[in-house]
């Protein structure tokens, strides 16, 4: 598929997938937001694919933002609808039964911390600053950034960010749990992709079982969310992948995974 917004280049099983529109710092425009949305579908249907980075095009952006020029025009009715366009293409990034990597090159501002943290792993450059600066517009998030920034670094760091709209370093960052690690600009993708080749020697199958028990189990008491790992639990205990890794651990050798 052609992109105006994005560009996908995909090697060795990775799926780089980069916002480009760096003379605006990567701002997310509606355009831009429902290929996202498009190059997600693609990414998750295509076999080839087994792990997806998400960067900035260029050395200072990430993603600046929720495009403010399209947000001057909202009303109540079509910004509704734009944050709830946006909620559902960053819901389909978390969702993605395969790992999502952020690799966060610069500014991620607004709608780009939101899509940062719909990623399932966050890694910054040492220049990748953070906030959510929304209240120095009038604004909220709408991209879910109310709710999946407490849920990452808890209630009362994330409402000093939203409220004060302070923009943060890398190193803040990782000390607040909002990224995994912080590594020199040059170094970015690299370590993405390490992570990932990392993830691809195990099993495809336990790696979205994972993926989805860990979302899923979050907006669930802990009760429900254990009831319905053991379901899920057995559901892998009947996979070939598990006989094979465990056949393969008692009998000395590397295991063959098919991801069933
Ligand atoms: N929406 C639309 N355009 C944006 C944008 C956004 N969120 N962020 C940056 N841009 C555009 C600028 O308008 C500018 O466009 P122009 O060259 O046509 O004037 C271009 O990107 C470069 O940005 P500029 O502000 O000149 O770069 P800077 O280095 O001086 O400042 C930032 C960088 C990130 C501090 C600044 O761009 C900024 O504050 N952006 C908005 C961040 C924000 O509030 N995001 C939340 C939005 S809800």
């Amino acid at each position: 598929m052609n992109y105006s917004n994005l560009k996908i280049e995909i090697k060795e099983s990775i799926a780089l997938l980069t916002i480009n529109r760096p003379d605006k710092l990567n701002a997310l425009n509606r355009k831009t937001v429902e290929e996202i949305g498009s190059g997600m579908d693609e990414l998750t249907a295509d076999e080839n694919v087994r792990g997806i980075i998400i960067t900035g095009a260029g050395e200072k952006a990430f993603v600046a933002g929720a495009d403010i020029s399209e947000i001057a025009a909202l009303d109540r009715e079509t910004g509704r609808k734009f944050a709830a366009a946006g909620q559902a293409v960053f819901d389909k990034i978390e969702q993605c039964p395969k790992p999502v990597l952020a690799a966060v090159n610069g500014f991620a501002l607004g709608g780009g911390c939101e899509l940062a943290m719909a990623c399932h792993m966050r890694f910054a450059s040492e220049n990748a600053r953070f906030g959510q600066p929304e209240v120095n517009l009038g604004l909220i998030p709408g991209f879910g950034g109310t709710q999946r920034l407490p849920r990452l670094v808890g209630k009362g760091r994330a409402l000093q960010l939203l409220t004060t709209g302070d923009v943060i370093g890398a190193d803040e960052a990782f000390r607040i749990g909002l990224v995994n690690e912080v590594v020199p600009q040059n170094e970015l993708l690299d370590r993405c992709g390490r992570i990932l080749k990392t993830i691809f020697e195990k099993s495809p199958l336990a790696v979205s079982e994972v993926i989805e028990m860990v979302n899923k189990g979050l907006d669930l008491d802990l009760a429900a969310a254990e009831k319905l790992e053991a379901i899920r639990f057995g559901h892998i205990c009947a996979g070939e992948d598990k006989a094979e890794g465990t056949a393969a651990f008692l009998e000395k050798r590397k295991p063959k995974f098919s991801g069933k």
